[in-house]
């Protein structure tokens, strides 16, 4: 995880540090740190292991104190997801070789770091920290000691690393700002505003319209020009790729956090998306755009949010199209068989998860496709796959995923629907149905962010001190408590377990007592009641998420229009919303930040 930044600009690095250390903040919230050339060839260097609001405090008392009088244009940036060494200052980014002379910011993992450490101080280097990257600092004065300019450092300490990096080191004495990547999301800038390096292009979109995503391998110098190498040798730079969210508003426009904001955007959201791609459906273009080839089955993979996205849409080509279809946990990847001629489809939607990463290369695809379907199109994912599908939500702040979840179902369903219809699985007449179907999800949405707002705050003294919570669903909406079990979790801190609800009886029944929370799917299916009943009898408070009449009232069958098509192919979409809800007001009454919970990064680039 982590989130790396560098630049260099006419003007003074720090506030534009802090701006973008601000919008990186999701990736770690740890530790955040700065260094900053000075004028005089040093470097000044800020760390905190509070949040990015007290690192701008401390810039600031540096310049009070006339410190950041000498200061320039050019500086390093970093926000930890702590991986190796407790949360401590020490620990915090930028790390400095012996000297001082050498500051760097790492995202990543050096996985022969402890052999690396051992080789360095037996040649006298001094560390001053626990963790993996400061061997970063030191390789880089180790190679300066043979001549050569900080590039040439760089490419020779890397190429004794193992592992993951996006790394930006930055010389006192020269000036020189390097980057390298490899397996970890870097990408680097350049427009009148300065030269910039940043882990995700939402950091720096507001003062760049294009950019180039660095490859496994490069390294670049962040000069004038830049110099782009592998191993040492001239490569032709990757191409500039335009920033689609520039100009886009960072803000929380009058929101009290982003959590909220992005749940009350998914309608716009998903009205953006179905109107983008409704045309190209039912006619299959969208299928043949991707150019992937005949297939038997489905297997979807991913992690978390992403899996669960995942496995709707694997319901989808199973109940539109009678496709066999499974899903995999990327994390368990390296024990998969992929069976020939399945469309394996990738979901994350930062495109960086370590686990589907390490996924994708572990599987034996023989005769079968990768499709990412990922809400970043130059991510390492979209890189690596035979086609790629944006999920075009926009940008996602909160941690914890909401929007996505939401772009995610409709561009795979949508995708699902244009390849039954090309593969004839289905008639075009049955596609333009259901895409007229697909067409009320926004207006669903609505309605169930309404009666959310007004039916779950009233709930949440009543549930607050609960220690366990229990998620019921069935057929398609299992996935759904599965989601709503989680965002709980992450959010609250409080223990919830997901269950069919015909599984209740067969063991979890017991853990319910007098007052345990039992949210319910009730997506139509009438042997819920008996699983309601059965809740009910031991005392359980049972929330019914339903139709009218029920506790939350959020689905559309409360609008007494069901879905002509039924619920069963893509599930209750919009009962993701009084779940997201629910978990949040319940953190909120916790008193826990919901942008940031504890222990949580949205990017997840360690395995
Ligand atoms: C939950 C959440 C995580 C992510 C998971 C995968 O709210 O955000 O479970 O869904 O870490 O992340 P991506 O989609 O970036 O691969």
């Amino acid at each position: 995880m982590c989130g790396v930044v560098a630049c260099r600009m006419p003007g003074a690095a720090a506030p534009f540090l802090v701006d973008a250390l601000r919008l990186l903040e999701y990736r770690g919230y740890d530790s955040a740190g700065v260094a900053i050339l000075t004028t005089a060839g040093t470097t000044v260097s800020s760390r905190t292991t509070h949040r990015v609001d007290t690192l701008e405090r401390q810039l600031d008392a540096l310049e009070q104190a006339g410190v950041t009088g000498a200061l320039s244009g050019t500086g390093i940036g970093h926000t930890r997801w702590a991986t190796h060494g407790a949360v401590t200052e020490a620990n915090a980014h930028p790390h400095l070789d012996c000297t001082g002379r050498i500051s760097i910011v790492h995202n990543g993992i050096i996985e022969n770091a402890v052999e690396l450490r051992a080789q360095l101080e037996a040649e006298r280097h001094v560390f001053a920290s626990e963790v993996d990257s400061e061997v970063v600092s030191h390789l880089i004065e180790h190679e300066l000691r043979s001549g050569g300019g900080l590039r040439e450092a760089v490419t020779a300490a890397t190429g004794r690393m193992r592992g993951s990096w996006a790394v930006v080191a930055l010389d006192a004495q020269s000036g020189a700002l390097v980057a390298a990547a490899h397996r970890s999301p870097l990408l680097v800038a350049r427009s009148e505003k300065g030269v910039f390096a940043a882990s995700d292009i939402n950091a720096i979109a507001q003062w760049v319209d294009l950019f180039q995503a660095m490859r496994d391998g490069d390294v670049v110098e962040l000069g004038e020009q830049f110099a782009w190498t592998r191993a040492g040798t001239g490569v032709t730079p990757p191409p500039f790729v335009s920033s689609i969210w520039s100009g886009t508003s960072h803000g929380l426009a009058g929101h009290a956090d982003f959590m909220g904001k992005e749940i009350e955007e998914q309608p716009e959201t998903a009205a953006r998306i179905i109107d983008e791609l409704a045309p190209r459906i039912a006619n299959g273009s969208l299928w043949a755009e991707l150019q992937l080839p005949p297939f038997e089955r489905v297997a979807v993979l991913g992690c978390g949010t992403s899996l669960n996205a995942g496995r709707v849409i694997a319901n989808a080509f199973g109940s539109l199209g009678d496709v066999p279809n499974s899903s995999l946990i990327a994390s368990e990847g390296q024990s998969a068989i992929v069976e020939p001629r399945t469309l394996v489809i990738a979901l994350s939607q930062s495109g960086e998860t370590a686990d589907v990463l390490r996924a994708i290369d572990d599987l034996d695809l023989g005769t079968s496709a990768l499709v990412a379907l990922t809400n970043s199109d130059h991510s390492t994912l979209a890189r690596r796959a035979d086609s790629m599908l944006n999920c075009n939500a926009g940008p996602e702040i909160g941690v914890a995923a909401t929007k996505t979840f939401v772009a995610q179902v409709i561009t795979g369903v949508a995708m699902a629907l244009s390849a039954l219809a090309a593969t004839r699985r289905i008639d075009r007449e049955y596609a333009r149905r259901q895409v007229d179907d697909l067409r009320r999800i926004p207006d669903l949405l609505a309605h169930a962010i309404a009666a959310s707002q007004k039916a779950i705050p009233p709930l949440i003294d009543e549930i607050r001190d609960a220690q366990g919570y229990l998620f019921l669903g069935r057929g398609s909406g299992v996935v759904y408590a599965a989601e709503g079990a989680l965002k709980l979790k992450e959010l609250s801190y409080r223990w919830a377990e997901h269950y069919p609800a015909g599984e209740l009886k067969h063991g979890p029944l017991a853990l319910v007592e007098a007052g345990t929370p039992v949210v319910v799917i009730d997506s139509g299916d009438r042997r819920i009641e008996s699983n309601i009943a059965e809740v009910s009898a031991r005392g359980g408070r049972v929330i019914r998420i339903g139709g009218a009449g029920s506790t939350i009232p959020a689905l559309g069958l409360s609008l007494g229009t069901p879905m002509p098509g039924g619920i069963d192919r893509w599930g209750p979409l919009e009962s993701v919303v009084p779940l997201q809800i629910l978990a949040r007001e319940l953190a909120l009454a916790l008193g826990r930040d919901v942008d940031k919970p504890r222990n949580l990064a949205k990017s997840v680039t360690v395995e």
